[in-house]
């Protein structure tokens, strides 16, 4: 029988919440994995923890910015990289209404100096983050928002991620015209949540923005409430609706995809659970799984937030035989279980290792 030798993989943003679960996940399957992280956002600590979980695993942690285009150039050739995961950005969309350039100078000037080190390096293979907030105030109302919807974006972040997406596709133009057979996948996520089942990493964010870690700080007692912005969305309980996707399934995603590319190929997908919940929903959710209660407390809508944001998946489903397996309640169970074990974070994590 031969084995094919494992592939060797570059993740970009592989000490953030996303990143550190797909590269456990590539490390459990066997792959060379070099992280690359300027801890903007991320944790040393969850590269620690992928390691500790993982002992037998090859990972090479790069702790730089990929703005460093000469230095990420030079480790893929060290590395011999044959694709790349890219994670890395800055993502919350309150905070790009308030600094929109720092989202352009990361979401896209990384972006684009990533590009230029792959094509020094020539590496050939690129899966990219994107995300829903590309689709803006989308339709879609029935049969949830598809690929072909068109994309206007309604704050800085969605709208970095918008001209990532076009770096990307005007890159791999290029490149074909050139006789070149660069391949991308661009993934757009909806709300990722959940943790690594097994309880060895987490979703850190500081400050947490997003809903399931925020309820579930409060139902430990160390957040006082949940703000649920605006109460007055054309909704059921006029709370925004938003698909919730577990990141185990999100990972499993990007491994189909890895493995879909081919040469020249050019794929753009929603991954997502294509079901929606309420804000409310969702705290009522975290109540019953974490049995606490969870004190909220109504604001105003935030600028730039979409009322109802909910996935069609039957392209993935149809390219990748990709679907979620795991319901909100499992999310939210797995968050819940490392966040009771890891109180403090990764701090926890860096004691014990
Ligand atoms: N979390 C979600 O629900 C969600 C939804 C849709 C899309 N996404 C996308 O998924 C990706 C990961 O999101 P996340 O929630 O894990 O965020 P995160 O903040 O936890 O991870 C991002 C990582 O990128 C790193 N980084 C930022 N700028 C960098 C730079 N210039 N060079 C090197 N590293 C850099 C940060 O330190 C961090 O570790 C992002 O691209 C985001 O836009 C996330």
């Amino acid at each position: 029988m031969i084995i094919a030798p494992a592939m060797r993989v570059l993740v970009s943003g592989g000490a953030g919440y996303i990143g550190s679960h797909m590269a456990l996940v590539l490390a459990e399957a066997g792959y060379e994995i070099t992280i690359v992280d300027n801890c903007s956002t991320g944790h040393r600590g969850a590269v620690d923890a992928v390691r500790l979980a993982v002992a037998s695993a090859s990972i090479v942690f790069e702790e730089c910015s990929l703005d460093e285009r000469d230095r990420i150039a030079a480790l893929m050739t060290e590395r011999r990289i044959e694709a790349v995961i890219h994670f890395a950005a800055r993502a919350s969309i309150a905070e790009s209404c308030e600094h929109p350039l720092q989202y352009w100078s990361t979401n896209v000037g990384a972006t684009v100096a990533l590009l230029e080190a792959m094509q020094i390096a020539t590496v050939q293979r690129l899966i990219f983050s994107s995300t829903c907030a590309t689709y803006g105030v989308a339709d879609g109302a029935c049969t949830g928002i598809d690929e072909s919807s068109p994309q206007h974006p309604i704050n800085p972040y969605g709208a970095s991620k918008v001209a990532a997406e076009r770096a990307i596709r005007d890159f791999q133009h290029a490149n074909h015209r050139g006789g070149g057979s660069f391949a991308a996948a661009t993934l757009r996520y909806f709300n990722v949540v959940g943790s690594d089942p097994a309880g060895r990493i987490g979703e850190v964010h500081d400050p947490e923005h997003h809903l399931v870690p925020s309820c579930l700080l409060a139902a430990l007692g160390r957040r006082s409430a949940i703000e649920i912005f605006g109460e007055d969305h054309p909704t059921s309980d006029g709370t925004c609706i938003r698909d919730y996707v577990d990141v185990s399934d999100v990972c499993a995603a990007h491994l189909a995809a890895l493995h879909h590319l081919r040469d020249g190929s050019e794929i753009t997908l929603n991954v997502g659970a294509g079901r929606g919940h309420s804000v409310r929903e969702v705290v009522r959710a975290c109540e019953r799984v974490s049995q606490c209660e969870i004190p909220t407390r109504t604001a105003a809508r935030r600028e730039g937030d979409p009322a109802k944001l909910i996935a069609n998946t039957r392209e993935i489903n149809r390219l990748l035989g990709w679907t979620p397996l795991r319901s909100l309640d499992d999310s939210i169970a797995s968050a819940w279980r490392w966040l009771k074990a890891n109180p403090a974070g990764y701090a926890e994590v860096k004691r014990e290792s």
